[in-house]
């Protein structure tokens, strides 16, 4: 990192290199530019390059989300001198070989969800950032709503008490038109699962943010529509078709899986791209022995929340909305009731990584909980084919 003069005040520059740059390249792309607008950050981010395969695109893109410079080749990014933090939001299969090449070269990284295709790819990346002493973090942005950082600091407080039950439904319908087309994001190859990764890695990394980790899972994931046109995402979760070929789709559409976690509390998990009418339903419900608390996405500035130290009669859930100051970031950013949205869980996200680059800490949720997230993911592919309760292994082998 180099030091610069700015505004009067010496503040270390952290000069980020992205790979990708479509939806989350725009997500995060976004949340550089408006972090330092609203948090008072330890280093200053700029941006510096962006990577894509695609000459004209890369170009269009960098000139449009403000970045200063672009490579048409990712390896070339990670040699450069000027790059201190690799961002990497390219689909799953360029995850692995894109982290081990940034730690050899001594990046800091940032990668997004899910952290590999399989354990034992995540294991490796583990590896190469504790070998590299580089600082790490996986982009599992929900952790970072205000309501949903509240719900942890009451858990945390014991104000629900024992927690019994953790309930989570994911519910997307954007692949059930049998024409949409077969992307990346429907290819093995490339995603390493489907709704599984995609979605139902969130509400795992939930679960384990939240009531703890888990240590046993019984699972059962199907594909609804088998054959697809052949097609690419264009941005979003649209896609366009190309050509007049099908394509055979090898991935879940849908998964659900029972789990118990370390300290007894049941969890309770769907996840689906064949919600109907669901286009972004991320909830989860918590209930302890002395209340309870709920949370939706789509309504993510509120936390429904249950006490039973509430007087008698006047007992009931209560919608908290988590725009006050004492709510976790809220303060940051606007008078209480002024909402926040999605692209916020991003900027709160990057506060954390840039604090700890500055204090050299890899602030949670980093690759050790990618690697947690992927024993769970692969341990519910297993119960599912082999139709059986599968244990969560608890040792981990990876020290530098
Ligand atoms: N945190 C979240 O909520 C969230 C949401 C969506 C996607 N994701 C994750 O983000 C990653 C990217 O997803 P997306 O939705 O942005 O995908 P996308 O299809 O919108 O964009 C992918 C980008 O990667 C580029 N790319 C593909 N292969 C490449 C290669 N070999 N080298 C260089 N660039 C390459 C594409 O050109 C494109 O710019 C995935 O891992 C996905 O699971 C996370």
């Amino acid at each position: 990192m180099s030091e610069m003069l700015s505004g009067g005040t010496v503040k270390k520059k952290l000069r980020v290199g992205m790979i990708g740059y479509k939806f989350m390249g725009k997500a995060h792309s976004h949340a550089y530019r408006d972090l330092p607008f609203y948090f008072d950050t330890k280093v200053e981010p700029v941006m510096q390059a962006i990577a894509g395969r695609n000459q004209e695109g890369v170009q269009a893109a960098a000139e449009k989300m403000g970045w200063a410079s672009y490579e048409t080749d990712w390896r070339r990014l990670i040699e450069r001198d000027d790059i201190d933090l690799i961002d990497i939001v390219t689909p799953n299969n360029t995850h692995a070989e894109i982290v081990i090449a940034a730690a050899n070269a001594g990046k800091h990284i940032l990668c997004e969800k899910p952290l590999a295709m399989n354990v034992e790819e995540a294991g490796r990346m583990l590896e190469a950032v504790n070998k590299a002493g580089v600082v790490h973090m996986i982009c599992h942005n929900y952790r970072f709503a205000p309501a949903v950082r509240y719900a942890k600091q009451l858990i945390d407080s014991g104000k629900l008490g024992h927690i019994y039950h953790f309930r989570a439904r994911y519910l997307q319908d954007w692949i059930m038109d049998p024409n949409f087309p077969l992307v990346w994001r429907m290819r093995k190859d490339v995603c390493g699962s489907g709704t599984h990764g995609d979605l139902m890695a969130h509400s795992i990394d939930l679960a384990r943010y939240l009531v703890g980790e888990i240590s046993e899972v019984a699972g059962m994931m199907d594909t609804f529509i088998k054959k697809r046109p052949l097609g690419e995402m264009s941005g979003g979760l649209n896609a366009e078709i190309h050509g007049d070929q099908m394509g055979d789709v090898d991935v879940d559409d849908a998964v659900a899986f029972l789990g118990r976690f370390d300290n007894g509390a049941f969890g309770v998990f769907e996840a689906t791209r064949f919600g109907k009418g669901n286009r972004n339903t991320n909830q989860f419900e918590i209930n302890g022995s002395k209340g309870s608390v709920r949370w939706d996405m789509q309504s993510m500035n509120e936390l429904e929340l249950y006490l039973e130290d509430d007087e008698q009669g006047n007992q009931g859930f209560r919608t908290i909305t988590c725009t006050e100051g004492i709510h976790p970031y809220a303060g940051a950013y606007w008078p209480a009731g002024h909402i926040i949205g999605y692209e916020h869980t991003f900027i709160n996200l990057l506060h954390e990584l840039t604090n700890g680059i500055a204090e050299n800490r890899s602030p949670s949720p980093n690759f050790e909980d990618g690697y947690r997230n992927q024993l769970v993911l692969e341990a519910v592919e297993t119960s599912s084919v082999n139709k059986s309760w599968v244990k969560i292994p608890t040792t981990t082998i990876l020290t530098p």
